[in-house]
């Protein structure tokens, strides 16, 4: 179980609304490992936290994109690896995920991209003194 707390506040509060919302999405994922969960339990876990990271995604692209932010580009190819890796997961054929793999392929990933590619977006609006949006 890993807790949304200030510490990932970007300030701007669609996006820390959001990631909210993801860490909610991973703690589910979270739960079912621990009662060792076949494939097909956790593809569709998977799915669910796949569809909100493509809303989420966009947005915050969308953001740093009407913010000009000048490592949008980067940031983009770093969400677009991410979908991949998990899709590529989801379409290796097995039975069972090991709780070791998937922490480092979904829970790591989301805490410390948002820790820190997400909080460096925040300290540039910052800079540029955008506030509460
Ligand atoms: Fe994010
Ligand atoms: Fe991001």
């Amino acid at each position: 179980m890993i807790k949304w707390t200030q510490h990932y506040a970007l300030g701007v509060h669609t996006l820390d609304r959001q990631h909210r919302e993801l860490f909610r999405r991973m703690n589910r994922l979270g739960e079912q490992l621990n009662v060792d969960a076949s494939k097909e339990l956790v593809d569709e876990l998977l799915r669910f936290l796949l569809v909100y990271v493509d809303v989420h995604f966009n947005e915050e692209e969308q953001f740093m994109q009407l913010h000009e932010y000048p490592h949008l580009e980067e940031h983009r190819q770093a969400h677009a690896d991410f979908v991949q890796r998990v899709e590529q997961f989801m379409h290796e054929d097995r039975d069972r995920y090991s709780q070791e793999e998937l922490r480092s392929l979904v829970v790591d990933w989301i805490s410390t991209h948002v820790l820190r590619a997400d909080l460096d977006f925040g300290r540039y609006l910052e800079t540029r003194s955008v506030t509460c949006i």
